[in-house]
């Protein structure tokens, strides 16, 4: 019937009509002819809408394409609701360090909710890009480089903000994003071109993909760059026979902001309607922002160089998510109710508990943690330590400020006398032009010369101390979109500040607020305590006081390897094997001189106030056939003073085979709570679904006969070992 539905909407509408439904109007961006937004929705030349989430104004547009357009058809109305609406969870890199992606999923539900009461019923998330290189800005909008943890973030998020299928009541439209490998730009440089080879594709940066579409997605954006050298956005073999044949995709594609006219920059497409014609031709469906298919489809379908029966089959596609979705019936949001979703005491409550689970304790040298509750002067020191804007992270809708670490602190030791101090300032990212459209300043420099009195300033403050909490890490607009860095160190006074404080003698803790693993080596051997917090949210400086005094003991694990400087990466754990035996001294892949070739923290690592001791690895049997599934077993136990969780990873490796594996591969994990002496057995299935992968050799998905290694730990550098054989 919902195809039927679409057809007969179909059969009545006019070529432009049509084009309307595969345009998403940029909201300040004006049409072909220079119409405004409302002009081109009231002729029914818009299938959606950007950038928009004033809900008055999404009411106003609403009304306009349901009552006031020809066929009234609903306006899709799009924004990166990326780690909530209103209430700020942590970043989506700090979300994946929770290891749960059951609270990952309450954390979605509660923004698709706070959005679509707000009228913005579609969001560009989840972005299931792996990344590899933290030089990359956007690495802070994923789920790190893991393939297997990506896949369980990817399906977390969409379930969670679409819910179990398109058209669950309070959800949104997902977009999984961005189609695909655009995690791995050349560099580290956000939109710069991607060599990928198709094992990789396929192994690495596909899976999270595939699980946002098994999981329901209704839309995927595909990529700026080109991948092997032909843009995303104008490649029929990814869009079409990938994703839409192989991997199974039923929704509709969204080129991301003006990919399409952008083939022509790429030196694809000779001109605009040539941008145009080959971006639907490739299963572009719908164009972000540069109006390419409204003003250049009509004269080349006139012209039958673009056959009608695209254009037809493209407008089903969208028309079909929007009647699944259930866009027909409710077409609005329910403002009204905005006040009382936004100030629900549950969903500001959901943001400390996520940030209280992302942090990760890096470090923790002779029980430097948790503080003591009877401390009584406190230096918070630094230039994030009181910034409500930066506890946030990139990518939030509705401006707002968050609980500072400074505010946290105070709020958790009312007792003690606490002093700030900003320490100096940081060197800011390009700002992105939106910021300027938004009327957001971009933080202004500090001149060199206040930077030492600062910084003397601090330095005063610490000495008064009996501990000082140091803030440092980046800016929110310092990662995410086009902020990608060729250096990984402090920026700003920061390293000099950190210096400067640690020579007090006093005792530092450090509190990282940041998108991506940042250069810390000269702390970790010198702070004792290191904590990461990422952009933690609205609550974030709560979670991070809650951390710091004990009353929440970590349990978060990292979702990216932590490199020792910029020249360790990319850097990741789940690569393979070299042609030497690893005990080698030489030839090997290593460093040989000027660093040590190990991360400074593996994948998989964070500290916890209590210990864990592991139990033999055992299995259910010693040989099985391929596709029948072993099960590993192993007991963990609390064998400290306090209540903890522990993420148990599961990691394998594959001996032989058609073609070499990696050294390691995340294939399961449980994050798990024991009360102190508590023990419990935990049991992991590996099966065909989690040892197949794609030869290049075979050229197909299949498990292989070969012999396996197994390890179970509390990070990528587990020991607990065992070892079982696949056969025929
Ligand atoms: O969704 C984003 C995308 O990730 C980057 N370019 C802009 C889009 C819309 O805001």
């Amino acid at each position: 019937p919902i195809t039927r539905r679409a057809d007969a909407l179909i059969a009545r509408m006019t070529l432009d009509e049509k084009l309307g439904q595969l345009t998403q109007l940029g909201a300040e961006v004006p049409g072909p002819n220079g119409e405004t937004a409302e002009q081109l929705i009231r002729a029914g030349k818009a299938g959606s809408v950007l950038w928009t989430f004033d809900s008055d104004l999404i009411a106003r547009l609403q009304r306009v394409a349901v009552k006031e357009s020809r066929l009234g058809i609903p306006l899709l109305f799009g924004y990166d609701v990326i780690h909530g609406y209103k209430n700020v969870f942590p970043v989506p890199l700090g979300l994946a360090a929770t290891w749960d992606p059951a609270l990952v999923e309450r954390a979605q539900a509660m923004a698709a909710k706070e959005s679509w009461v707000a009228g913005v019923n579609w969001t560009f998330t989840p972005m299931v890009d792996i990344a590899r290189d933290a030089r990359w800005g956007r690495i802070v909008e994923g789920a790190g480089e893991d393939t297997f943890l990506g896949v369980a973030m990817a399906r977390a998020q969409v379930r969670g903000l679409q819910g179990p299928q398109l058209g669950t009541p309070e959800r949104v439209l997902t977009s999984v994003k961005h189609f695909a490998a655009y995690g791995a730009a050349d560099g580290g440089r956000d939109y710069d071109s991607v060599y990928v080879p198709e094992v990789q594709l396929r192994n690495v940066y596909l899976p999270p993909f595939q699980a946002a579409i098994d999981a329901g997605a209704g839309t995927v954006m595909s990529a700026y760059m080109t991948l092997n050298d032909v843009p995303a956005s104008g490649n029929r073999w990814l869009l079409r026979d990938l994703l839409r044949g192989e991997m199974g995709f039923k929704g509709f594609v969204i080129s991301d902001a003006f990919a399409v006219q952008s083939l022509q920059n790429h030196g694809f497409a000779a001109d605009n309607p040539d941008a145009a014609r080959r971006g639907l031709l490739a299963g572009v469906t719908m164009d972000m922002a540069s109006n390419s298919y409204l003003r250049q489809l009509p004269a080349l379908v006139k012209a039958g160089k673009v056959p009608m029966r695209q254009v037809d089959e493209a407008v089903r596609e969208v028309l079909q998510v929007k009647l699944r979705m259930g866009l027909f019936e409710r077409p609005y949001g329910a403002p009204e109710r905005k006040a009382a979703v936004f100030n629900d005491p549950a969903h500001r409550a959901a943001t400390r508990e996520a940030a209280q689970r992302s942090m990760v304790l890096l470090r923790n040298e002779g029980g430097a943690l948790p503080l003591a509750a009877s401390l009584k002067r406190i230096a918070v020191i630094g230039p994030l330590a009181d910034s409500g804007e930066d506890i946030l992270g990139s990518w939030t809708v509705e401006k707002g400020v968050g609980v500072t670490v400074l505010q946290g602190i105070q709020a958790r030791w009312p007792q003690a006398q606490v002093t700030f101090s900003r320490g100096g300032d940081m060197q800011r990212a390009y700002p992105l032009p939106w910021d300027a459209d938004q009327g957001k300043p971009a933080p202004a420099l500090m001149p060199a010369v206040d930077q030492q009195t600062e910084l003397a300033r601090a330095v005063d403050a610490a000495r008064q101390a009996e501990v000082v909490v140091l803030v440092l890490g980046e800016r929110a607009n310092m990662s995410g979109e086009a902020a990608s860095v060729a250096s990984l160190a402090l920026q700003g006074n920061q390293q000099a500040l950190l210096e400067a404080v640690v020579a007090t003698g006093k005792p530092v803790v450090l509190v990282l607020l940041n998108g991506r693993p940042l250069d810390i080596s000269w702390a970790s051997s010198r702070v004792p305590a290191i904590l990461e917090a990422w952009f933690p949210g609205s609550e974030g400086g709560h979670a991070v006081a809650d951390v710091l005094s004990g009353a929440v003991n970590p349990g978060g694990k990292l979702p990216v390897t932590w490199p020792r400087s910029t020249g360790h990466v990319p850097a990741y754990y789940n690569h393979n094997r070299t042609h030497a035996d690893e005990t080698a001294r030489t030839f090997t892949s290593r460093y040989s001189t000027d660093a040590p070739s190990s991360p400074l923290y593996p994948f998989g690592h964070g500290l916890s106030y209590t210990s864990f001791s592991y139990g033999a690895v055992t299995l259910d049997r010693s040989s099985a056939r391929v596709g029948e599934p072993v099960t590993v077993s192993v007991t963990v136990r609390n064998t400290g003073a306090v209540a903890g969780d522990e993420v148990v990873q599961l990691y394998t490796h594959q001996r032989s085979g058609s073609a070499a594996r990696p050294q390691r591969e995340l294939k399961g994990f449980q994050r798990v709570h024991l009360a102190p002496g508590e023990a419990q057995t935990l049991r992991f299935t590996l099966g065909r679904r989690e040892l197949q992968f794609w030869s290049p050799v075979t050229r197909a998905w299949g498990a292989e006969p070969a012999g396996f290694d197994v390890w179970v730990g509390g990070s990528s550098a587990a020991t607990a070992h065992a070892e079982y054989t696949l056969t025929r």
